[in-house]
């Protein structure tokens, strides 16, 4: 390899219509049901990785601030990953931005380790299929793999680390949902998920919810195929109360919501009986994904900002997949 190759890729996060939550393998990120999401068009982590000759260590740079701790020392085991497939030594020097806010039931780290997975194997000029690069993603964070292909996007569990991996469903054009996601919360999450993952099987509710989710994860695929709102909305709200329910009876307990998320939640369940086709969904956070159809984006966006306790509303369309943006 020529020294100091260099890429930049852009990666958009995804929220999940049917979440992962736990692993039956922590250390490769193997999840313990299969997921399905949609990319965020608009939000998006752009992620420079040059891999030097004069490096004697990783670096990181995350909104211009020069980065060591945790945060080094994640991105540095990702890289050490990398290297091994990619046959390299040298060290990286990762340059990143987000421009939406981080650990806020925004899936930053999805973006991050899509983007970092693919300028990583981009920089070192190798030839990896789609395929591959959503495992090699899912090391790093298990919800990256599903921001690698576009549009609305199914990972696959498995038992191994090559048949884990995530494949798009349908393209970002196939369905003209919007996710309004009202922020309720900017701040960083007490927890993150790489815990959470870890307590999920503590609560004796998690054997079921795994058990359906193959299910669960049929009927959404079947409702974005045949665009059958009713049929998502049913599927997608359940999928995250029963992630929700995991959370709340592991132990310790995770409460991700907030007084507002709850207002939300409620509101939504009303605007949909009123007509709108609107449903809500969460992460590991308290802000609400309120996914909707194109045409009654507006009225979700007019109404959310006034209810009390929203302080951000930011509309994301389907997204695209991960892609290198420059490359030298
Ligand atoms: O990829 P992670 O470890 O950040 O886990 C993501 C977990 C949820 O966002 C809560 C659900 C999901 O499927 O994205």
């Amino acid at each position: 390899m020529e020294s100091n190759r260099q890429a930049t890729a852009r990666a958009h996060p995804n929220i999940a219509f049917i979440k992962y939550w736990g692993n039956i393998d922590d250390d490769l990120r193997l999840p313990a049901n299969p997921s399905l999401s949609m990319n965020l068009d608009g939000l998006h982590a752009e992620t420079t990785v040059t891999w030097r000759d004069d490096l004697a260590a990783d670096q990181l740079t995350l909104h211009g601030q020069v980065e060591g701790g945790a945060a080094l020392e994640r991105v540095s085991t990702h890289l050490e990953r990398l290297r091994e497939r990619l046959g390299l030594r040298n060290h990286a020097d990762v340059v990143s931005t987000n421009n939406f806010p981080m650990g806020a039931g925004i899936a930053s780290s999805a973006a991050a380790f899509a983007a970092l997975t693919v300028a990583a194997v981009g920089a070192a000029g190798a030839a990896i299929s789609e395929r591959e690069l959503t495992t090699l993603a899912r090391l790093g964070s298990g919800s990256a793999s599903r921001s690698v292909p576009g549009g609305f996007v199914a990972w696959r569990m498995s038992a191994t680390h090559t048949d884990s991996y995530a494949e798009s469903i349908a393209p970002p054009d196939h369905w003209d949902l919007v996710d309004v996601i009202a922020v309720v919360s900017q701040a960083h999450k007490a927890v993150g998920s790489t815990q959470g993952h870890r307590s999920a099987a503590t609560s004796d509710l998690q054997a079921a919810r795994v058990a359906g989710a193959e299910a669960r994860l049929a009927q959404c695929q079947q409702a974005i195929l045949s665009r059958d709102f009713a049929a998502l909305a049913d599927v997608v709200e359940h999928d995250s109360n029963l992630m929700h329910a995991i959370m709340m009876t592991s132990r310790p307990p995770l409460f991700y919501w907030l007084p507002p998320t709850l207002t939300i939640m409620a509101a939504v369940r009303a605007w949909r009986t009123e007509g709108l086709q609107v449903c809500y969904t969460l992460d590991a956070g308290p802000n609400v994904h309120c996914i909707c159809v194109r045409s009654d984006a507006e009225r979700v966006s007019e109404r959310l900002r006034a209810l009390s306790g929203v302080v951000d509303v930011r509309v994301a369309a389907p997204g695209a997949g991960a892609v290198i943006v420059r490359s030298s």
